[in-house]
């Protein structure tokens, strides 16, 4: 199980070392997410439209584990863009991937660039 989470760890734009083309931007529906893989992981993926800009994070939900976060309704928190799983509705923050109920579990978030309608996320690895 911690496996499953330590697959998962934030990355800055400055440590990217691959840019990994997740598709079109055409294929992530406006003010929804999409889920693509890289390697092991799981990537929720968000065309946050109503804020012009798009996201990326673990799928997987550290509450109990489970590959949903693309399907979570994503809003705003006092300027903060979040993403509530949609499970128990946990809520976390797509800035910094931190938990916005105040819990100790966390979320990887990683860069994500747009060019020429294609969509890339950072990794570092
Ligand atoms: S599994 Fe996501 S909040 Fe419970």
């Amino acid at each position: 199980m911690d496996n499953l989470i330590q697959n998962y760890k934030t990355v800055n734009e400055a440590e990217v070392k691959n840019w990994f083309h997740a598709g079109k931007t055409s294929d992530f529906p406006e003010d929804g997410g999409g889920c693509v893989k890289y390697g092991m992981k799981q990537i929720a993926v968000f065309n946050f439209s109503r804020r012009s800009k798009w996201y990326a994070c673990q799928n997987l939900c550290p509450h109990k584990l489970e590959m949903v976060l693309s399907r979570g309704m994503i809003g705003d928190a006092k300027g903060t863009p979040k993403v509530a799983c949609p499970l128990h509705k946990k809520t976390f923050s797509l800035e910094d991937g931190s938990n916005l109920n105040g819990d100790e579990f966390k979320i990887a978030v990683y860069p994500v660039k747009i060019e020429e309608e294609n969509v890339y996320i950072g990794f570092s690895d």
